[in-house]
């Protein structure tokens, strides 16, 4: 039976947890966990368990991905029940990769525990579906962080044609180019785009626009928590939704 566990902690509320989660959390020996947990969330652990925060957040790292992979194996390797708690779903732009080569490379047995993705809780609480009959037949989960921390090489041309929804994670810094680059592509400057700031949470806001006047918006907002951008026509009802026009913080 595995003992290792990355877990998905969903994106912030502590209701938006598993059952098997809170479930593994309680029985843990060890939780390594990542600045975007939580605190309400990490204090689900066992009380007698040993809390390791080995968080990474905009680029800042308290441990390199390769220390965390180390740390995770090590407290494996000794017996322990590792919890490795992540934010959202570990499997979304979760460095699970390197977590899951690092264990089987040392022959230890782990478990996926799926989280709520940051996308799902930024479309529950806008109440806007990101795939709509007629209107958004897919969902492009992208990152806005290309690997030098600079702008992504996706390929523009090509998101801009699919029609569907683009939800776009870790966009915030590169905000401005992303909408120019889309708009070079032959997006339409008056393409609904909404802006998610800590999605779940009680101080969530939203920030409807397009995706030209967004980067202006954004910079006008300050954001200080984690931010989901979504684009598509998906989105155009949300200029409509008086709720979302007020920033609720
Ligand atoms: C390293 S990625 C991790 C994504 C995570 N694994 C998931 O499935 O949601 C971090 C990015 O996720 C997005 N994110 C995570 N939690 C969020 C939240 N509560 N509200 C808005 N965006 C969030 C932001 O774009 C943030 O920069």
């Amino acid at each position: 039976m595995s003992r290792v566990f990355l877990v998905g902690a969903g994106p912030g509320d502590p209701e938006l947890l598993t059952l098997k989660a809170a479930r593994l959390l309680a029985s843990a020996e060890v939780v390594l966990h990542d600045s975007l947990v939580d605190p309400r969330i990490i204090a689900l652990a066992n009380p007698s368990a040993r809390i390791i925060d080995v968080g990474k957040r905009c680029g800042r790292h308290s441990a390199t991905q390769s220390e965390i992979c180390d740390l995770l194996v090590a407290e494996a390797l000794a017996g322990h029940i590792v919890v490795r708690l992540k934010g959202g779903d570990p499997m979304i732009f979760g460095r699970a990769t390197e977590e899951m080569d690092a264990l089987r490379a040392n022959n230890i047995d782990f478990e996926i525990i799926p989280g709520i993705t940051a996308a799902s809780a930024a479309a529950a609480g806008t109440k806007i579906s990101l795939t709509q009959r007629n209107i958004a037949r897919s969902l492009h989960i992208i990152t806005g962080h290309g690997a030098d921390g600079g702008l992504p090489n996706h390929d523009f041309c090509a998101l801009t044609k699919t029609g569907g929804t683009l939800a776009i994670y870790m966009g915030g810094e590169t905000l401005p180019g992303l909408a120019a680059h889309f708009i070079e592509s032959g997006m339409e400057p008056s393409m609904p785009a909404l802006l998610i700031e800590n999605a779940s949470l009680a101080n969530e806001r939203h920030l409807p626009a397009t995706i030209a006047t967004l980067p202006g918006l954004h910079a006008t907002h300050a954001a200080t928590g984690p931010v989901l951008i979504l684009i598509g026509e998906a989105l155009r009802e949300s200029a409509t939704i008086p709720h979302l026009e007020t920033v609720t913080a």
